[in-house]
């Protein structure tokens, strides 16, 4: 079928690679000119394992192309995905300015029969008021123009992965002809064993808000054990690991630390509050997982001025500045809000991260950057594990506690054996669980 996308960034490109992967014929397009053109020279916007290679075969297949013009990617298609960003209003509310702005365009091109296809996370309602959009502007195709919601579930890091092998794809339409459209534009997936859900669109709409709003909600109940476990000399780990067992609970994303990041969970959770309240529900749990997760970040910071008295004239190291590993993503990143609080309370920072230096820097220009994690820690009084890639591992604290200043470990993901750093001589902060200083059993 023919396949057409809105918006390259990592839902967008996701989208372009995993279709044109299953032979699907894909045109790509973005308000970003300077985007569609790295993008046809094989360069990629961001790291995301795997979608290089892939981008790259497509478009050596002859199956993905990218265009800077709508048209290109409206023309044939059979449907036609809108992924750009909703980024929060102040208010909460998703800003959906340029999802309105990239289906007026797709419109603009559209033939009769078209489907479009919601991928971003938009409140419930979205699709009507798009399908108003498509009325207002033509009336000539009003009627046979569809559009669906079709919400992605794409975790950064591995988007490519989820894609290729979703646990459900879930599609959200009001008509037999628009659900045929999308079971054949799935059907290299479902022959496969995907599971396919069909709901009507509104359904889906709200069901994705709540599923990334319930998973943010298990990282904050963690996140709040932890603080009750730093009280009651308890173990969140192990609590975690005991609640886990249980499989009606499950042991993902109960992992307690600096919190949630990222593009999605912190403007998922106030645009599914937004909707909530503008449909007269107080929905106060969600603010709750909000102000918890901020939470995760005071308590990081509290553990490092307790270790280190006053911060004025202390130099502070942080590994790890993507909000998560596997990505270059720093978007709302806690580790670039923990470096703002540092300096806030005169404490000089500089971070390390093997992949998102560059794009820390871009986001936070007065933030000292490394070239590698011992670079990093040299003189520093005090190192704060801020993202758990797996190279910190393998960090030697012989090396580490001789060009640091003071040997003070925060460990901000419970990423680290506490026991290796204590046999060097460091004061270790886990999250949830008992400090460890050196020589003391
Ligand atoms: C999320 C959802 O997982 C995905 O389904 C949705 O489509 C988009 O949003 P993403 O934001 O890419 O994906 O990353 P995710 O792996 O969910 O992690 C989000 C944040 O939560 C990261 O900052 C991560 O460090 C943090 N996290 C995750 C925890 O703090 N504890 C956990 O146990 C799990």
């Amino acid at each position: 079928m023919r396949v057409g996308v809105i918006g390259t960034g990592h839902v967008g490109l996701i989208t372009c690679a995993s279709f044109a992967a299953v032979g699907h014929d894909v045109v790509g397009t973005d308000a970003d000119r300077s985007k569609i053109d790295a993008l046809s020279t094989g360069d990629m916007p961001f790291h995301e394992p795997g979608v290089a290679d892939s981008i790259r075969a497509g478009m050596a297949g002859g199956r993905l192309s990218f265009s800077h013009e709508t048209a290109d990617a409206v023309r044939e298609a059979d449907v036609v995905f809108v992924c750009v960003g909703t980024p929060a209003r102040a208010s909460g509310e998703a800003n959906l300015v340029a999802v309105e702005q990239a289906a007026r365009e797709v419109v603009a091109h559209a033939s009769a029969g078209l489907v479009i296809a919601e991928k971003s996370t938009v409140p419930a309602g979205t699709a009507d008021r798009l399908t108003r959009s498509v009325a207002l502007q033509r009336p000539d195709i009003a009627g046979s123009v569809e559009v669906v919601s079709n919400p992605e579930f794409l975790r950064e890091g591995h988007a490519l992965h989820d894609a290729m092998h979703p646990e459900r794809i879930l599609v959200g339409a009001d008509s037999d002809a628009a659900f045929d459209v999308m079971r054949r534009l799935y059907e290299p997936f479902t022959s496969e064993g995907a599971r396919l859900i069909e709901t009507d669109i509104r359904t889906a709409e709200l069901a994705k808000h709540a599923c990334n709003a319930f998973l943010a909600l298990k990282i904050s109940y963690a996140n709040a054990l932890a603080r009750l476990c730093e009280r009651a000399g308890a173990d969140v780990e192990a609590v975690t690991e005991v609640m886990g067992a249980d499989s009606r609970i499950g042991p993902a994303f109960l992992n307690a630390g600096l919190g949630y990041g990222g593009y999605c969970f912190p403007k998922d959770l106030v645009a599914f509050d937004h909707l909530a309240s503008s449909l007269g529900y107080d929905f106060a749990m969600l603010r709750e997982v909000a102000r918890i997760n901020d939470e995760a970040i005071d308590a990081t910071l509290e553990k490092v001025r307790d270790a280190l008295w006053n911060l004025e004239d202390k130099r502070v190291a942080l590994l790890g500045l993507a909000f998560k590993p596997g990505t270059d993503d720093v978007r709302i990143a806690p580790a670039l809000m923990l470096a703002q609080r540092l300096r806030e309370l005169g404490a000089t920072v500089v971070g390390y991260d093997p992949h998102a230096a560059e794009s820390a820097v871009r986001a936070q220009p007065e933030l000292e950057v490394a070239p590698t994690a011992y670079e990093a820690a040299r003189e520093a009084h005090c190192v704060v594990l801020c993202t758990e890639w797996e190279e910190f591992q393998e960090l030697d604290f012989d090396k580490l506690g001789e060009i640091m200043a003071t040997r003070v470990f925060v460990d901000g993901r419970n990423a680290i054996d506490g026991e290796r750093a204590v046999a060097h001589g460091f004061h270790f902060y886990p999250t949830g669980r008992r400090p460890l200083t050196p020589g003391r059993a």
